[in-house]
């Protein structure tokens, strides 16, 4: 009981370190159950252990803090910068590029080092989650700009379902902002998040991407955000968001899952 008698607020731990950004909460269990979990100095591996205000949680020696409020931020992620929070190799993150008051969000997902544009962060691990994982299949529509004019059997290869060495893609929207002999601007939107995909996807042609740029994630789109800057989420594209993670809930509740994937 809190201090005038009413109910201190009490949350499963696994709810607890996906608020507090550490996983989503199913990974959260694995962590638990691994013993990587301690709650006032004991290691806990019970999933049914609940935290209250007051609590110490660690999860692997570093001590958890739920943060008071969520965050949903877009950046625009500029080329040569990695798509973490520290580097080993010392090369620019977009730690240096994202808020740092509030909860500390991280990258939902992930942009190749030579990749610019839309780039999610939150510290709201259930939505991350959900946004990762490959069978919801989150949109994510890309500005490349390839070398020569792609010609009719490559989009229909892009469209039937392009095959790569970790299987084939799943098929792609293609639309041609700028068709030239030297250099050809697409769109390409795709449901996946494998590594360096849409790269991959136009080397099986003899089109090389020249530069890439991510312009849209689900519901949230690049607009005129300048390369390096960030903005929060609006209140219509959070409640898109929302429903988008609800969607996904309600059709998972009774099913197994796994693991989400790159970006
Ligand atoms: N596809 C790529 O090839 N690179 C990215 O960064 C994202 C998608």
């Amino acid at each position: 009981m809190g201090p005038r008698g009413e109910e201190k607020p009490v949350v499963r731990l696994q709810k607890y370190l996906a608020h507090a950004g550490v996983s989503s909460r199913r990974k959260a269990e694995e962590f638990i159950t691994a013993g990587h979990v301690r709650v006032n100095g004991k290691t806990v591996r019970e999933l049914g252990t609940s935290v209250e205000a007051g609590d110490r949680v660690e999860f692997a020696g570093n001590v958890v803090v739920v943060p008071d409020e969520k965050r949903y931020v877009v950046l625009n992620k500029p080329e040569k910068v990695m798509t973490t929070m520290r580097d080993p190799g010392g090369r620019k993150t977009v730690a240096s590029l994202v808020p740092r008051d509030g909860g500390r969000v991280v990258p939902v997902g992930r942009l190749d080092y030579d990749t610019s544009g839309l780039l999610f962060l939150t510290n709201d691990g259930d939505m991350a989650h959900v946004l990762t994982h490959p069978k919801f299949g989150v949109e994510k529509t890309y500005r490349a700009v390839v070398q020569g004019r792609l010609q009719g059997e490559d989009m229909k290869k892009f469209i039937a379902g392009v095959r790569l060495d970790d299987g084939r893609s799943r098929p792609a929207k293609l639309r041609v902002v700028r068709a030239g002999p030297a250099v050809s601007e697409i769109d390409v939107t795709i449901h996946e998040g494998r590594n360096r995909q849409v790269r991959r996807m136009f080397e099986t042609t003899d089109h090389p991407v020249l530069s890439l740029v991510r312009l849209r994630f689900g519901p949230l789109n690049l607009g005129d955000l300048s390369p390096g800057t960030w903005r929060d989420v609006t209140d219509r594209e959070l409640s898109a968001l929302r429903a988008l993670q609800s969607d996904a809930e309600r059709s998972t509740r009774d099913g197994a899952d796994d693991e989400g994937d790159a970006s």
